[in-house]
């Protein structure tokens, strides 16, 4: 397993190019399976958890092919309507297949995704969707197995806007006669870009992006081509990166729209920002102010973004307070950041952080993708050096970070 070392207190100066988005490109590589046209994706980033999801359909007998930032799909040979254990413990967005293989099969077997570090991970907004929609969902021996039934469209009322619930429940509602309507859903660009693919393919559906959705179930859904939207959580990263280092970036394939919260919230804090149609500029500094933060679903600060932001405020005088309101367990990257001199407490979903201008590089590990992603922040601003383990979590969500970081002048190598 390898592990990143970094030697901090540099600030980074230069240009970063964001690569495509993970979590636009895992429900569009779902949403190929209800097709069996060709499908050919662009900007798809190369991460581990999009390799995880290309093995996830060759498993299920769907043709995929990869150059680079390319990928070609092709469903027409699925032969299969299961994805066994051992794959969806390795990662929870293998769930998004259910909707698509229920609505071209009426039929599918899917393990129960494993929790993982940040928590339980339920799927109860998922099948209360697909049942909804009339299709028959078991639950027994940790398999969830769904079939056919009375099949028609239905309003759903997710209890919270989930974000994969929404995007499985718009996928399986694409092939199923008559409308459906999802209130309460979430409003992620992810959705909208999700719903461009499916509305490209033939699908009939309004409102991704705001609370209430309208799908009219087709017979049929075609191969396309498309370009999938820019991370916009690793665009973030490197806009904390730029902070936190006191630097000057500018990032290219960047939405700004997709970005304000982000942009809102460190210019609260003193950061200095520009955007414009593709780019956005950063630029640090010594005089940041603390705040308060609170995560929620977008258009609200995003969870994902959570542990970077923290790490930013353990590095500016003063107390700010921060929310985790998405998910039951996201503060495993607080321990790490102490054994670096940080001043956190975290209490249940609450985290109180007393920054202070010193951090001191160590060896801390990576406990899960986005903590990773923050340890490597606060190595860039520790004094002496950040020896960051498990680098495998970070590899699943961040395309060719210690590249990116190197050419925009970090001391880091990967051994
Ligand atoms: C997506 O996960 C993202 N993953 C996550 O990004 C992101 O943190 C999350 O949305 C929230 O924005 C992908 O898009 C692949 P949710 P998802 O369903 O869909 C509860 C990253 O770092 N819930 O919106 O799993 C759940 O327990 C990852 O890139 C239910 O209770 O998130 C959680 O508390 C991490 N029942 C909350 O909703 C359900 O059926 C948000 O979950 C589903 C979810």
């Amino acid at each position: 397993m390898d592990t990143l070392v970094i030697c901090g207190a540099k600030p980074l100066q230069g240009q970063v190019k964001v690569s495509g988005s993970k979590n636009a490109t895992l429900p569009i590589m779902a949403a190929s399976l209800l097709s069996t046209g060709e499908v050919t994706l662009s900007g798809v980033p190369e991460l581990d958890d999009i390799a995880v999801m290309a093995e996830v359909l060759r498993i299920l007998g769907a043709k995929v092919y990869r150059d680079h930032d390319t990928m070609v799909i092709n469903a027409s040979t699925i032969n299969s309507i299961e994805v066994p254990e051992n794959i969806t413990r390795r990662m929870r967005a293998s769930n998004l297949v259910m909707g698509a293989l229920l609505a071209r099969f009426a039929q599918a077997r899917v393990a129960y995704p494993g929790g993982c570090a940040i928590g339980s991970r339920p799927m109860d907004l998922h099948l209360k969707g697909f049942r909804n929609l009339g299709y028959e969902i078991d639950e027994e021996y940790g398999i969830m197995e769904g079939k056919g039934g009375k099949i028609a469209g239905n309003e759903i009322l997710l209890d919270f806007p989930s974000v994969g619930a929404t995007e499985n429940i718009m996928m399986a509602a694409s092939l199923t006669p008559g409308v459906t309507i999802i209130r309460n859903a979430a409003r992620e660009p992810e959705i909208v870009d999700l719903q461009n693919f499916l509305n490209r393919m033939g699908a009939r559906i309004r409102g991704a992006g705001l609370d209430t959705i309208r799908i009219e179930g087709v017979k049929k859904l075609d191969g396309v081509e498309h370009s999938v939207i820019p991370d916009r959580i690793e665009a973030g990263t490197f806009m904390a990166a730029a902070a936190i280092s006191r630097g000057d970036l500018w990032l290219d394939n960047v939405v700004p729209e997709h970005i304000q919260p982000l942009i809102a919230k460190l210019r609260e804090i003193g950061v200095e920002i520009s955007t414009w149609t593709s780019g956005i500029r950063i630029i640090g500094n010594d005089h940041l102010r603390p705040t308060d933060l609170k995560t929620m679903p977008y258009p609200g600060f995003p969870t994902d973004m959570q542990a970077q932001m923290m790490t930013l405020l353990a590095t500016v005088s003063g107390t700010s307070v921060i929310v985790e309101t998405i998910f039951e367990n996201r503060f495993m990257h607080v321990q790490e950041l102490r054994r670096m001199g940080a001043d956190i407490k975290n209490e249940g979903r609450v985290a109180i952080v007393k920054g202070k201008k010193r951090l001191q590089g160590c060896k801390v590990e990576a406990t899960d993708l986005r903590a990773g992603a923050a340890l490597i922040l606060a190595g860039l601003y520790a004094e002496g050096e950040t020896t960051i383990s498990r680098v495998e979590h970070i590899d699943r969500g961040y395309d060719k970070i210690h590249q990116k970081l190197l050419e925009i002048g970090a001391d880091i190598v990967r051994v």
